[in-house]
């Protein structure tokens, strides 16, 4: 079965195109992640699976089931779809236990049914308390709970983890991915953070202006961008012009091996790591410039022509800047060229 199913989806707003004759499936208990530039219609997507906006063309189904398009109209509550957005949005005057009970319907085994989303969600002795007894993170976590309450196919998440800092955010959106595989539930998660949605992601969908750029597994859609945009999208990216044939490319830094995809005139996708580099009086590049991340420097290198490419080593290579390398690519696979300049 299919969780979520989008099929020619529009939504305008005015002269805004939001989102724009999309198409996504999303299995079930799959794990998609959604990122694109501010603006590019991820809200408006999640709203639309929701049930909180209608489209202007297109269907959506949720379990195979028509919800909206067709003249079909499924309100939110009777579809099937949790979310979970930026603000936790809890009763502030409801503890914990009363705010998932809140998704439960009424009746026996009701108590019981709380209890094992609070055990789901790794909070089970929280139930007593009021949300702002809680941090931010477990706050994420029991509107998580209630989101899960009615047992939805799929939860939508539009930067759930947004406020959160960054150690919290790597063990919540954990317990998250638990308890949704553990519910059996689908997810997609919108987030601006290119590492979280290659972390979380079973597959990351790239948007910009209210389209798919690129929908794929994470290590493809990383080392195989569909244009420049998702490669910088997903990651730092230099880009090098080069003449391709076949399956390699003549660059300012050698032969690389290549995808065979373009030809001719194109430019190679550089990413950091794959970029090695020794001090070396010979050498005809040079260190412009230096950047402490903790274990790693990223180094800036000048190459003769005037081009830049970054490397990304471990912080034992110690290089002042103005000193002379000698470079080599070591991406480990065919390095991905896009046709043109
Ligand atoms: N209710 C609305 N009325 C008018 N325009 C809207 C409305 N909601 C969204 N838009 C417009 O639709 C486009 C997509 O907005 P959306 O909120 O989906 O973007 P987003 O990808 O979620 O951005 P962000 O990352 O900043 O949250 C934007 O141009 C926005 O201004
Ligand atoms: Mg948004």
């Amino acid at each position: 079965m299919t969780a979520l199913e989008l099929a020619g989806v529009t939504k305008r707003f005015g002269r805004t195109t939001a989102v724009d004759d999309v198409d996504l499936r999303v299995g079930d208990g799959e794990l998609v992640a959604l990122v694109g530039p501010s603006g590019c219609g991820k809200s408006t997507l999640l709203m639309l699976a929701a049930g909180l906006l209608e489209p202007d063309a297109g269907r959506l189904c949720v379990d195979d089931r028509l919800v909206a398009g067709g003249g079909t109209w499924v309100p939110p509550e009777d579809r099937r779809v949790g979310v979970v957005f930026q603000d936790a949005a809890l009763f502030p005057h409801l503890r914990v236990a009363d705010n998932v009970a809140f998704g439960v319907p009424r009746g026996r085994g009701r108590a019981a049914r709380v209890a094992e989303l609070l055990e789901l969600v790794e909070l089970p002795d929280l139930g007593r308390r009021y949300p702002h007894e809680l941090s931010g993170g477990q706050q994420q976590r029991v509107a998580l709970a209630r989101a899960l309450a009615p047992r939805p196919s799929v939860v939508l998440f539009d930067e759930a983890f947004g406020n959160l800092d960054h150690a919290l955010r790597a063990s919540v959106r954990d317990a998250t991915a638990r308890a949704l595989r553990a519910a059996g539930a689908a997810g997609v998660f919108v987030t601006h953070d290119q590492g979280e949605a290659l972390a979380v992601g079973e597959r990351v969908a790239v948007m910009r202006d209210g389209r798919f750029e690129h929908v794929g597994e994470p290590a493809d859609a990383f080392h195989r961008p569909a244009n420049r945009f998702v490669a910088t999208l997903l990651g730092e990216a230099d880009f090098l012009p080069g003449r391709q044939s076949g399956d390699v490319v003549d660059t300012e830094v050698g032969r690389l091996a290549a995808t065979p995809a373009a030809r001719g005139e194109v430019e190679v996708m550089l990413r950091p790591h794959e970029v090695v580099f020794a001090a070396d009086p010979a050498g005809t590049a040079r260190v412009v410039r230096r950047e402490f991340r903790g274990a790693t420097y990223l180094y800036t290198l000048r190459l003769p022509s005037g081009a830049t490419v970054r490397a990304l080593v471990p912080h034992t290579l110690d290089v002042a800047t103005g000193t002379a390398v000698t470079l080599q690519v070591e991406a480990g696979h065919p390095v991905r060229s896009f046709a043109g300049r």
